[in-house]
């Protein structure tokens, strides 16, 4: 974990490279005035460079031998930076940094929650995935130092750090190769996970599966050579609040099953686990930080593929709450081993299930690849959409009508997994909705958001751990806390 210091003033601090903000119009923080005051002709290369202090803009400047600094990051925050402008660039600023151990910055002096925003934004944008290069370059950043910060800002930080490294936690998942993270393999990092982190963890194999129910997933899982797995995470402090219910996607890799998806759309498709990695790190934070709420994750983990046992097209399951879906369409499997994973959850009666899912592409065509959809119940909607905007995640409200619902009918069955050619983000969360009971519910559909196609602020391209900081604050505003 990055270790954080503070209160040296910054004269007085050496690091190799120094993290300043500038505001709209070149407006810099006291660190960004200091450094100007003694080094004059930098205010040069603003103009030469074009760096005005927008929000994304950065500008490295070695220092030379005036100053305790080898370099001197400039990072815009634009008008009225809030603590995501604060992440944002401090992310940015941390993935240009090639070989700086030691970063001091003057980032956190911007708003309000300042520090634990610079801290986390440095480590989320220091992340790399290594694991399959034969020299990996991973980030250099081992300590840094708030100047002039006080103590209650290093303080704060800690759990900042903590939800970081649960982020990583959830895009190294993402990342895998599907043959290297079978749903046996998940489940065992599960295991290890609630270990190190002093949660339970059940795992029901195939064979519990069945007996226990759950044809949606079992369904999906017939194609596949890999068996799949329910993974079962439970935190249960003394003492607890509320009882928060967390359903995520694990689909290891989907190839479409006999719905075959083209070769171009399958490329990412590893990543269709995202929800259950998202499950995983936001338990791992919730137990790390010893938040007073009792929490469920679930994630049915399987692969989708094309076997010769596969599901066929018109193919009827009998899922957990006694429902029966007619599979018209084997690549509409996330909600069928979602409709088993909520009925699982909403069973122990929690106070909110929340569910995660790279479930549509037609939530990217309506929202486009940086903001999630957001469709369940009023109150639960309401509160899940608060915490996204406190933890810096977009997502967007789409409605859930009725009359709707008859696109899902089926001649033969309780309902059919796809329905007409519009708004496929909707019938999804329709027939996820017959599974989630009647208490408060509320769905995120991650299918853009969990992956970035090129680096942004404190995201580098690949997995973005996308909900786990939701979550978090979900979970920490329903402690009390
Ligand atoms: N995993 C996909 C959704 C997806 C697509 C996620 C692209 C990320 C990027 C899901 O299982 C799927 O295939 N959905 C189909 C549903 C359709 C067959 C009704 C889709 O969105 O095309
Ligand atoms: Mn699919
Ligand atoms: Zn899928």
């Amino acid at each position: 974990m990055i270790q954080v210091a503070a209160g040296a003033p910054i004269a007085e601090t050496e690091a190799q490279a120094l993290l300043v903000g500038a505001r709209s119009g070149v407006e810099l923080d006291a660190g960004g005035a200091w450094v100007v005051e003694r080094l004059p002709w930098i205010a040069d290369r603003f103009e030469e460079k074009e760096f005005t202090g927008k929000t994304g803009e950065i500008l490295s400047i070695p220092a030379g031998d005036g100053l305790p600094y080898k370099d001197v990051v400039f990072v815009g925050l634009g008008d009225d930076p809030d603590a995501e402008d604060v992440r944002r660039a401090a992310g940015a600023a941390a993935r240009s940094l090639k070989t700086a151990a030691t970063v001091a910055t003057t980032l956190h002096s911007a708003c309000a929650g300042g520090a634990g925003a610079a801290v986390q934004g440095i480590a989320l944008g220091a992340y790399t995935f290594g694991r399959h290069k034969s020299e990996p370059k991973p980030s250099k950043i081992e300590t840094v130092v708030l100047v002039d910060g006080t103590e209650d800002d290093a303080a704060l930080t800690q759990e900042a750090l903590v939800i970081a490294e649960a982020v990583a936690v959830a895009r190294d998942l993402v990342n895998e190769s599907a043959m290297y993270k079978s749903p046996e393999a998940l489940a065992a990092v599960a295991v290890e996970l609630g270990d190190a982190h002093g949660f339970a963890v059940r795992v029901m194999d195939e064979g519990e599966i069945e007996r226990e129910g759950l044809g949606g997933l079992h369904g999906v899982s017939l194609g596949a050579a890999n068996p799949p797995r329910l993974v079962e995470l439970s935190y249960e402090p003394e003492g607890a609040e509320a009882f928060l219910a967390l359903v995520g996607k694990g689909i290891v890799f989907d190839s479409g099953g006999l719905s075959l998806k083209p070769a171009g759309s399958m490329e990412e498709m590893k990543t269709d686990m995202s929800g259950a990695a998202a499950v995983f790190g936001a338990v791992t934070a919730i137990a790390r930080l010893r938040l007073r709420v009792r929490v469920l994750g679930i994630a049915p983990l399987t692969e989708n593929m094309p076997g010769g046992g596969a599901l066929r097209p018109g193919d009827v399951l009998h899922t957990r709450n006694g429902k029966t879906i007619e599979v018209l369409n084997t690549d509409a499997e996330g909600r069928l081993v979602l409709a088993d994973g909520l009925a699982l959850a909403v069973e122990r009666s929690p106070d909110l299930v929340v569910d995660l899912a790279t479930l549509t592409g037609a939530c990217m065509v309506a929202l486009g690849k940086k903001i999630a959809g957001l469709l369940g119940t009023d109150e639960a909607v309401d509160q899940v959409a608060a915490a996204a905007a406190t933890a810096g995640e977009r997502v967007w409200h789409l409605p859930l009508p009725d009359d709707y619902r008859k696109q899902i009918d089926s001649d033969i069955a309780d309902m059919k997994n796809t329905g007409d050619r519009w708004g496929g983000a909707i019938t999804a969360s329709l027939l996820l909705r017959e599974f989630a009971g009647d208490g408060a519910w509320a769905h995120l559909d991650i299918a853009g958001p969990a992956r970035a196609e090129d680096a942004d602020g404190y995201i580098p391209k690949g997995g973005t751990g996308f909900g786990v900081r939701t979550i978090v604050e979900l979970a920490r505003q329903m402690s009390g806390a």
